[in-house]
């Protein structure tokens, strides 16, 4: 190993009095200031304004911690050309894991949120996009250096005037995978335009949270609030790393999904860290009943029992339902293809103007589609839920069934995030078929 190698691998000791900055986010906007209606599982503060987390030294030593060839070649992905994803760093990064699960890091993300907040899964400690230049994985990672690049690039009338509410946004509408993100810049924005989310008020109208200049972070309560990601142009390099928390709030369950994750993440590694993390949560929530029952001077409060178990079950049954088994998720990537996860809900619009459609749809029955799924009970409460003119929890957020139609086994898995099965459904109804050869025709 050459002198330069050597000196290439070595990453800093993460330590809180050189590398933190943290001062307090100055505005927090909260669920009440957007007329959003809080949900059974969301917090007050739905995000802050831009905060120092970050002081130079800590830029550098996270970026030379990033950039180790080991990191980045067992970590990134290229997403796009020009576009590098990261996943499971603190795997081989200590400085990058001790930065985020440091007591002082957490504390200061949980002062910023407003509620104590704990990582969701180790695996989802510093997810990266690096947008940089290079087409292939190589010249992308070649492109990196430990100081930010801060060549700006000359926009064009059309980029000056880019709007990302009318134009295509880098992350249209959506809900994030886990309550809580801590999105942290680890690049230079002078000169940049765009790189802000927007999150959809309860009056429908957008609301702009600044993107973090370098070393701030912004907190988003993105679980709970939809809200969008604009482009950013005018940098040639922009680097943001993100970690994703829920709520340490007794009685307070979270409405995370895997659904966005287990496409491009090792779902080995990811099953069992979703299962043992949602595990530790039941039995936070058991061992406090337990003292609650214990200390208590009267008799059982058996509304809180019922309450407790009813609680319990939806956030078993979640935590099962998202784990398509390894053998039968293979099978459908392999068959469907990664893409076409992403075109489900216009897969299912389309299909609903198909002719026969009802026909098909009910075709694909308990009989014939996965017999003994529990998915099929799923439906039925479903449908007993939408009787009752309940609002239904989904991936994809709150809502209430307004179709015409019946609630069917292609809304239910869309509505549980599971779009693999969704596809397998849908081809069982024939209806996949059908879209396909339009698709092909055209
Ligand atoms: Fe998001």
């Amino acid at each position: 190993m050459t002198i330069q190698q050597e000196i290439e691998v070595q990453e800093e000791v993460f330590d809180p009095k050189i590398h933190l900055a943290y001062e307090a986010p100055k505005t927090r906007l909260t669920l009440s200031d957007l007329k959003i209606q809080g949900s059974a599982t969301s917090t007050p503060i739905a995000a802050t304004s831009p905060f120092p987390i970050l002081s130079h030294e800590g830029i550098l030593a996270y970026r030379r911690a990033l950039f180790r060839r080991d990191v980045l070649h067992k970590c990134a992905f290229p997403a796009f050309p020009g576009t590098l994803i990261l996943r499971n760093a603190a795997e081989h990064s200590t400085f990058i894991e001790d930065f985020w699960t440091h007591p002082e890091t957490l504390r200061l993300v949980s002062d910023a949120a407003g509620v104590p907040l704990s990582i969701v899964m180790r695996t989802e400690i510093g997810h990266t996009n690096i947008q940089t230049s290079g087409r292939s994985l190589n010249e992308m990672i070649d492109s990196l250096s430990v100081e930010p690049d801060t060549t700006k690039i000359q926009l064009s009338d059309e980029e000056k005037a880019y709007d990302p509410l009318r134009s295509n946004s880098i992350i249209p509408w959506h809900y994030d995978s886990y309550p809580y993100v801590c999105v942290l810049m680890l690049s230079d924005t002078d000169g940049m335009v765009g790189g802000e989310t927007y999150i959809k008020t309860g009056e429908g109208v957008p609301a702009k949270v600044e993107g973090p200049a370098i070393g701030h972070g912004v907190l988003l309560q993105g679980g709970e609030v939809q809200h969008l990601a604009a482009r950013a142009l005018g940098v040639k390099e922009r680097i943001s790393t993100i970690t994703s928390y829920c709520a340490e709030v007794p009685g307070l369950y979270d409405s995370s999904f895997i659904t966005n994750i287990r496409p491009y993440t090792d779902i080995k590694v990811l099953y069992k860290q979703w299962t043992s993390y949602r595990l530790e949560k039941m039995r936070y929530e058991i061992d406090r009943l337990q003292s609650e029952i214990s200390q208590s001077p009267g008799g059982l409060d058996i509304s809180a029992v019922e309450t407790f178990v009813e609680d319990q079950i939806n956030y078993l049954k979640r935590t099962s339902r998202q784990l398509i088994p390894l053998e039968q998720y293979d099978k459908l990537l392999e068959k469907f293809g990664k893409g076409e996860l992403y075109n489900v809900s216009e897969l299912w619009e389309r299909a609903e103007k198909l002719p026969y459609f009802s026909e098909c749809a009910i075709s694909a029955h308990q009989w014939n589609w996965m017999p003994d799924s529990p998915l099929w009970y799923d439906l039925a409460h479903t449908q007993v839920e939408i009787r009752a003119g309940k609002e239904l929890e989904s991936q994809k957020g709150r809502f209430r069934w307004q179709k015409d139609r019946q609630f069917l086994m292609g809304d239910e898995l869309l509505r549980q995030g599971l779009p693999e099965l969704f596809l397998s459904w849908l081809d069982a109804t024939g209806l996949y078929s059908m879209l396909v050869k339009m698709r092909t025709s055209l």
